[in-house]
């Protein structure tokens, strides 16, 4: 397999589906190293920066634990606490930026940003999430379906349910063609992926052996569905006037029991969090306020069901940026001892 030492990481569509099985093994080495309490300070004296222009838990902290972890100093850099964007272009940000660090992270909006900032540097990027693509987030993923399934996650079937265009959608997609998954977007038709990517994925599904459907049928999407994902209704970056209409839109897209009942018996759920599965947040409460819903994207009894995975594809964000990274700063195998 070809390094990826100084590749820059912004969508999984760069990357073979070798890449992406490396990345997985290097994942799950660094998960087994944290839970046997090996220190792994292989990146000792680099340094990353994060930038991050929309809020976040799982990959912020990810960054930073996977960072020091691997004995990186790590800066986090807020859009109120520097001059990124609004009085620095992106462009010379990236070139400045480049002279201190040993990579940068990137999250906000669109993608074209990311892939600027990854023109300009001279040190990898990794994508923290954007409009359209939340590659990161993908690896976890995956790592959680191996634990669930086996290494060879090929001929299950993926299932997305909501709104199967945005940026964890699209991710899922791709990496679903690439490792040879069965991948179904379930949706109302204003809701399903753009037309081109759907065709990408077809491509990339005829050579790994799987399949790609897009569908408004609950029933026909999750028949014989090994996995249930969904994300919230409204992304990160959208206005907030579109909840009515994602609401009325989505609601009969929600994972709940009688969508599992359609799926496999041992059928898992995902999400990559946060989820509006009760009224125990400010937006959970203005829309239970606003339209009566005490749960939305999925139900509450579906999120704490034992068919629940999500704390341990949260915990999986951590151990796969650390594989990102670590891929894309340095082509030393693991050390055997670790
Ligand atoms: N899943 C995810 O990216 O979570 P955060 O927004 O908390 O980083
Ligand atoms: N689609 C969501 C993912 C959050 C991790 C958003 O962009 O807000």
């Amino acid at each position: 397999m070809a390094s990826l030492q100084g590749r820059d990481f912004l969508k999984l569509l760069d990357f073979s589906a070798q890449d992406i099985n490396h990345m997985l093994d290097l994942a799950a080495a660094f998960k087994a190293m944290k839970h046997r309490g090996v220190p792994h300070r292989l990146l000792e004296g680099r340094n990353i920066v994060l930038l991050f222009e929309k809020t976040s838990t799982r990959t912020r902290c990810s960054f930073e634990v996977a960072g020091y972890d691997l004995g990186m100093g790590v800066t986090f850099l807020d859009p109120a606490s520097s001059q990124v964007s609004k009085k620095e272009s992106i462009a010379d940000s990236a070139r400045v930026l480049s002279r201190f660090y040993d990579g940068i992270e990137y999250r906000g909006f669109g993608q074209a940003i990311v892939e600027e900032l990854a023109e300009y540097a001279d040190c990898p990027v990794w994508n923290g999430l954007t409009d359209e693509w939340h590659p990161t987030q993908m690896i976890a993923d995956m790592l959680t379906l191996r634990e669930a399934f086996g290494d060879d996650l090929r001929g299950r079937k993926l299932v997305f349910m909501g709104d199967a265009r945005n940026n964890v959608a699209n991710s899922l997609m791709v990496v679903c063609a690439k490792l040879g998954l069965d991948y179904t977007a379930c949706g109302p038709q204003q809701n399903q992926p753009e037309e081109w990517l759907v065709e990408r994925c077809r491509e990339l599904a005829r050579e790994s052996g799987s399949a790609i459907c897009v569908t408004d049928s609950v029933e026909e999407g999750c028949a014989g569905a090994d996995v249930l994902y969904t994300d919230v209704w409204v992304s990160m970056g959208e206005p907030d006037e579109v909840w009515e209409q994602r609401i009325g839109a989505l609601s009969p897209y929600q994972v709940n029991d009688a969508a599992f009942a359609l799926a496999e018996p041992d059928a898992i759920f995902l999400h990559c969090l946060p989820a509006y599965h009760d009224v125990k947040t400010k937006v959970g409460q203005d829309i239970f306020e606003r339209f009566g819903l005490t749960q939305m994207e999925v139900t509450d009894a579906v999120f704490e069901s034992p068919r629940s995975r999500v704390f341990d594809e949260a915990e999986n964000r951590m151990h796969a940026i650390k594989a990102i990274m670590y891929a894309t700063l340095s082509d030393a195998p693991l050390p055997s001892q670790v």
